[in-house]
């Protein structure tokens, strides 16, 4: 264990952001905000996390869950303050405390590591991670007098000359616990937004003549705070071009990176191809030699090696190695595709199972089935498997052989080997090695239709 203990300040309602959801619940590649902080400071060994809460805390309690422990503050005072609410929680031997703001996802935690290993070396009281922004507008900006950190100072509150300053706070801190108790009890509000601001902490320690130090984070980019939507979409960017240029490092091909999206849990094996427009998110796990893409929609599935995935929406499906999928297939949660299935345009599957080398090629309707090995089924054939109350399940058995355009009302078994013609509606059962046709018997009329041309002649 590196640290004491982390504080995460989550309190605020994000104004800025214009929304029923609390700012710390806004989703980047596909994780909540707050999410990628409390995972950066656990990488760096922390065990004790205390997050403060309050607008819609209980929200933000139930996304989380018990693996933090909770402060709330009731009234959003500001950030020294919030940090106070958290204190009763804190015992002195814990010696000192990181502080970071719910709202900097994009922080690494190298850049954790760096601030804390600045903080122990130099045995300061405070050390602050800064960083110069091209544009520091917005933020909090670091005041120096002689090189030294002398205070921060609100955007909101800073004169002309403090604007031009180009190093900002990054709201993440390292604090001697100590000093920092003593410090918060002489906040006052007494400023633009009459806050109690967490900033002052710093001039509060100089004036003690304790040590206040700045270390800067090397890429601004990290440090970026969210507060409206724009800054949400630009961080989404950051996370994506992170996510994708490690990707390739690891030995994945992605044909274009400004066309795909994807989620920071995917994970995808050596030698598989990402095409463009393609999107994969949530829990995803892809095999390695696949081609996915283009315009693949993947959550939440898993899929195996040498698979090739052109044009789908998939969702909660699990497809083994060497299938064929799309163009156009959907493939819906509880789909199970065994090793070497081919499901082909215009098909959507549901909950059902199929087995090694079954093809389903065109144009159908799989749900709540369970197919066996080696089984065709023919384009146009629908499992009626929804009466209206319930659903029934359908059952085909290995090398079956279903002709085009059939309806397998459910529940109902085709048999092992058995065969159904094309155009049937079935309602029984099909034994195995048997042919089940169901379907009106073809009249033929010679003549008819000459006999119908001419009397339209004669009219
Ligand atoms: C803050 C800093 C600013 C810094 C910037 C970095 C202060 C006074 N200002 O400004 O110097 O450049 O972050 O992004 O600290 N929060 C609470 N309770 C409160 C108020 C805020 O928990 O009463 C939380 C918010 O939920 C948020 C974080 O603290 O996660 C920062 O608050 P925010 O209002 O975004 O501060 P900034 O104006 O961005
Ligand atoms: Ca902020």
């Amino acid at each position: 264990m590196i640290f004491g203990c982390a504080i995460i300040l989550a309190a605020g309602k994000g104004t800025r952001m214009k929304s029923r959801l609390p700012k710390v619940l806004h989703k980047l590649g596909g994780k909540y905000m707050i999410e990628y902080v409390i995972n950066g400071v656990r990488e760096l060994g922390v065990e004790k996390l205390i997050a403060v809460i309050g607008h819609e805390a209980e929200m933000v309690r139930q996304a989380l869950g018990e693996d933090v422990l909770y402060a709330v503050q009731k009234e959003q005072l500001g950030t020294g303050h919030a940090v106070l609410t958290a204190m009763p929680h804190i015992r002195e031997e814990e010696g000192q405390v990181l502080v970071v703001c719910g709202d900097t996802p994009l922080i690494k935690p190298e850049t954790f590591k760096k601030l804390w290993d600045f903080h122990r070396e130099n045995k300061a009281a405070c050390t602050v991670l800064s960083a110069f922004l091209p544009d520091p507008a917005g933020y909090g900006r670091i005041v120096r007098e002689e090189g030294r950190v002398v205070k921060i100072v609100e955007q909101k509150d800073a004169s002309p000359e403090e604007l031009s300053i180009h190093e900002i706070n990054t709201g993440t801190y390292c604090f001697d616990l100590k000093s920092l108790r003593k410090a918060l009890t002489l906040l006052t509000p007494n400023n633009a937004q009459g806050e109690y601001y967490l900033t002052d902490v710093l001039s509060i320690l100089v004036s003690q003549g304790l040590k206040v130090k700045a270390v800067t984070a090397e890429d601004y980019q990290e440090t970026m705070g969210i507060n409206s939507r724009s800054q949400l979409a630009e961080a989404e960017k950051v996370l994506r071009e992170r996510k994708i240029y490690q990707l390739m490092d690891e030995g994945i091909t992605i044909i274009d990176p400004a066309s795909t999206y994807i989620e920071q849990d995917v994970t995808i094996g050596r030698d598989t191809v990402i095409e463009p427009f393609t999107f994969l998110r949530g829990k995803t796990i892809i095999g390695s030699e696949c081609i996915i893409g283009p315009e693949a929609d993947i959550k939440d599935s898993i899929v195996g090696n040498g698979v090739n995935v052109n044009r789908t929406v998939m969702i909660e499906a699990s497809v083994g190695d060497n299938c064929r999928i799309g163009p156009f297939a959907y493939l819906r949660p509880g789909t199970k595709l065994s090793h070497n299935v081919k499901i082909g345009d215009f098909v959507e599957i549901k909950k059902s199972n199929i087995g090694e080398h079954s093809k389903v090629p065109h144009l159908t309707y799989v749900g709540d089935a369970e197919v066996g090995k080696n089984v065709n089924i023919g384009c146009g054939t629908i499992t009626c498997n929804y009466d209206g109350k319930h659903k029934y399940r359908t059952i085909i058995k290995d090398r079956a052989f279903i002709g085009s355009n059939t309806n397998l009302v459910a529940p109902v078994e085709v048999g092992e080997g058995a065969m159904i013609g094309a155009g049937s509606t079935v309602t029984k059962d099909v034994p195995p090695d048997g042919l089940a046709v169901a379907r009106e018997k073809q009249v033929n009329i010679p003549g008819w239709a000459a006999r119908k041309r001419k009397q339209q002649e004669e009219k």
